[in-house]
């Protein structure tokens, strides 16, 4: 049984919770942190859990997979908690990298939302403090798990799409959202950086170079004084001299459209349709399509894979730590990566768990064989943060945030701007 901590009892936090507690055979739901008065113990009792009485918190019972489940105001007592093999964290962006080295520290495997991080000095310190320690480090960018995502990304590893040319990548949220309550920078950090890891997922081995920005308060136009960009669009030079474009609108008033595209020589992968599901009605005025209206509508599949992946790769490492299976020490970082990512691929969760169950015949041998050569080297070199199959793991988190940190410099200069190192 791996037990998990869940730091962030939110929108996105109460969807992880419940995937934590209810949707992954093997994996217990030990505590939730949040420091909102009542936050945590609400979400317990949501996903089944009954209140009581507990030291530093307060503990449910009655769900078996959430019974011993402790709500935290003080996240301090999660890095305390011996029940806790990993944590997912879902807190407010500016929090994941401090909370990221915490838990690192702590010896806990740590799975973060994006962003990773708002600086890459914040980046590698979260990088650094995971490899110190042994932990593993992956990172919320949960359309490498959506099917269509991820099998564009065989295709092109196939060699079917061949050299990639021309990449897209966009996101439309439902709009609704509070322009007071958005960040600077949001739509670059929170938003496109889904856009930017995906334009580097489906141009594997690549990285960006250069980055032109182009944004504006459309939808909120008189937020735009007060520094509110909420539709964009992001053009993306890359090392092997692809051309990629990421743009994004926080408001379409159809719902909630994610959609990628990659053109190389020998073919071309078009990904995702917004629909809700594959019903088209014919009536009277024409032919209709349902959309999807969120993105744990869109790719609530998704969202659970990522977490059945990481909660696998614990679940082995953990194990193998017990046995001593990779040496004395147990913590063969290298190969206990590599062996991950033999069994994640960005499938849907049905299929992650028949491969956790395959596990221990080794199934999926050679995978990352197809996978480009010098980003398997970087991800090697990553020791225990590094190969973790299609899953993003710390190097990648802090690629996709160079590119948002460079939109952001670009909007700010009108020129185009050199993305960091
Ligand atoms: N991958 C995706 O598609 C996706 C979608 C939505 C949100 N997210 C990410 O998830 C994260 C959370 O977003 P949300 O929409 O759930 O936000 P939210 O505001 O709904 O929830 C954040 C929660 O964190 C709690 N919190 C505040 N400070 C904390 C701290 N220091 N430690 C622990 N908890 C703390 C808050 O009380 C709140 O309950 C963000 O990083 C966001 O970018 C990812």
């Amino acid at each position: 049984m791996v037990g998990v901590a869940l730091i962030g009892s939110g929108r996105m936090g109460s969807f992880h919770g419940e995937t934590l507690a209810r949707r992954l055979p093997g994996v217990r739901l030990v505590a939730v942190a949040d420091p909102a008065p009542g936050a945590a113990e609400a979400l317990i009792r949501a996903v089944g859990g009954v209140a009581a009485a507990y030291p530093g918190g307060v503990q449910a019972g009655a769900d078996p997979h959430v019974d011993r489940a402790a709500a935290y105001e003080d996240v301090e007592l999660v890095w305390a908690d011996p029940r806790v093999d990993a944590v997912v964290v879902a807190a407010p962006a500016r929090f994941h990298a401090d909370l990221a080295v915490a838990a690192a520290r702590a010896g806990k495997h740590v799975f973060c939302e994006k962003p990773m991080a708002l600086t890459l000095e914040d980046a590698d310190r979260v990088i650094d403090a995971a490899r110190a320690a042994g932990v593993l480090l992956r990172v919320g960018f949960n359309r490498r798990f959506a099917p269509d995502w991820a099998a564009a990304r065989r295709l092109i590893d196939d060699g079917q799409v061949g050299t990639p040319r021309l990449l897209r990548s966009l996101t439309r949220d439902p709009g609704g959202f509070d322009p007071a309550r958005i960040p600077a920078g949001t739509i670059f950090n929170e938003t496109l950086i889904h856009d930017f890891d995906t334009l580097r997922f489906l141009n594997p081995g690549a990285e960006a170079v250069e980055v032109h920005a182009v944004a504006d308060a459309l939808v909120e136009p008189e937020w735009r004084d007060r520094g509110l960009l909420d539709t964009a669009v992001v053009t993306v030079r890359f090392s092997n001299g692809a051309i990629g474009t990421a743009e994004a609108c926080f408001e379409a008033s159809y719902g909630y459209d994610v959609r990628g595209e990659v053109l190389g020589d020998g073919g071309m992968a078009t990904m995702g349709d917004g629909r809700r599901t594959s019903l088209t009605f014919s009536g009277a005025n024409g032919r209709l399509v349902e959309t999807a209206r969120g993105d744990q509508e869109l790719f609530a599949d998704a969202y659970i894979a990522e977490l059945a992946s990481f909660t696998t790769a614990v679940a082995t490492r953990t194990a193998e730590a017990r046995t001593g299976a990779d040496g004395e020490d147990g913590h063969d970082a290298g190969r206990e990566e590599r062996r991950a990512a033999d069994r994640e691929d960005g499938h849907g969760a049905g299929r992650e768990e028949r491969r956790a169950a395959d596990r221990e015949d080794g199934h999926g041998a050679g995978r990352e064989e197809r996978h480009p050569a010098g980003r398997e080297e970087r991800r090697a070199a990553g020791g225990g943060v590094g190969n973790a199959g299609f899953a993003a793991v710390g190097e990648d988190a802090r690629a996709a945030l160079a590119v948002a940190l460079a939109a952001a410099a670009s909007v700010r200069t009108g020129k185009a701007v050199e993305v960091a190192k």
